[in-house]
């Protein structure tokens, strides 16, 4: 069943289609800003406080103030309003000094996922900072898709494995081990990643495509995702889908958000019962 698309613009909510930001805004002209993208589980949110700080972090690295006081006001009335459903939460702070938040469904991803190699450069200023400038993680994604793939996994000029324009890549060495980029490779401090290497033992750091290209199983992990299974690399199937790490890291992922899933949004559904 779709979730209700809502949108609030500096606290001002309303259908999506309604919303209106002036167009002169540098967020849309430039790509000028940041972002987050939230799981909502039954309109629950998973590991809020991690992205309100990660988007500090992004706003900081591009010298953008943000309000976090009104922000948080403005996720609370959007999720009352919301109500218990499965979807993603959008957050958005312009260089215009709008606050937007949008409640959107989820995408269609299936159970596993084929990638494609594209070469990709960290942009050095903007790595690791959750901007709006994500046109060319968009386009490596179409890239990909062009070669057959599902999505991209970028790699370095230099031969060594970043991540996927939206995802984070893990693999299982010969020898049995987990394995994934290290933050310092030029990959963003992904949430998922960051949990799943807290709960897990995990190899991380600048590992050759090769590496990847001889591993019995892989998995993309992300906000979204979660942890989902690759199942060609290249066009080259891989043996397990999903092996048994994966497994392991799927269970321990679901342990986590049974822990960890922020409480309940208010009992009231307005959204239910407006319709
Ligand atoms: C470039 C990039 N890498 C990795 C991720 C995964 O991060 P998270 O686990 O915080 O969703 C994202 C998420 O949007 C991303 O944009």
């Amino acid at each position: 069943m779709p979730s209700p698309e809502l949108a609030s613009v500096d606290g001002v909510i309303t259908p999506t289609p309604e919303a209106r930001i002036p167009p002169g805004d540098d967020g849309l002209l430039r790509g000028d800003g940041v972002f987050e993208v939230i799981r909502l589980y039954q309109g629950r949110p998973f590991a809020l406080v991690e992205h309100l700080d990660r988007m500090e972090r992004s706003a900081d690295a591009i010298e953008l103030p943000i309000e976090r006081a009104p922000l948080e006001a403005e996720i609370a009335a959007i999720l009352a309003e919301y109500g218990k459903h499965e979807g993603q939460m959008r957050l958005v702070v312009t260089r215009g000094g709008r606050r937007l938040i949008f409640t959107e469904n989820l995408p269609p991803l299936g159970g596993e996922v084929a990638l494609a190699t594209v070469r990709y450069s960290p942009t050095i200023i903007l790595t690791g900072v959750k901007s709006l400038s994500y046109a060319a993680n968009m386009q490596a994604t179409r890239i990909a898709k062009a070669k057959g793939a599902d999505e991209a996994l970028l790699v370095r000029p230099d031969g060594i494995v970043l991540e996927a324009p939206t995802s984070t890549i893990f693999w299982v060495s010969p020898e049995g081990g987990l394995r994934t980029p290290s933050i310092g490779s030029g990959i963003l401090e992904s949430i998922t990643r960051a949990k799943i290497v807290r709960e897990l033992h995990v190899e991380e750091g600048e590992y050759p495509i090769e590496d990847l290209r001889g591993a019995r199983e892989a998995f993309l992990a992300s906000t979204v995702r979660e942890a989902q299974p690759v199942s060609a690399l290249d066009g080259r199937a891989l043996p397990e889908v999903p092996g048994p790490r994966t497994q392991e890291v799927i269970e321990a992922f679901a342990g986590v958000l049974a822990s960890e899933l922020d409480p309940a949004p208010p009992a009231a559904d307005p959204a239910e019962e407006r319709s």
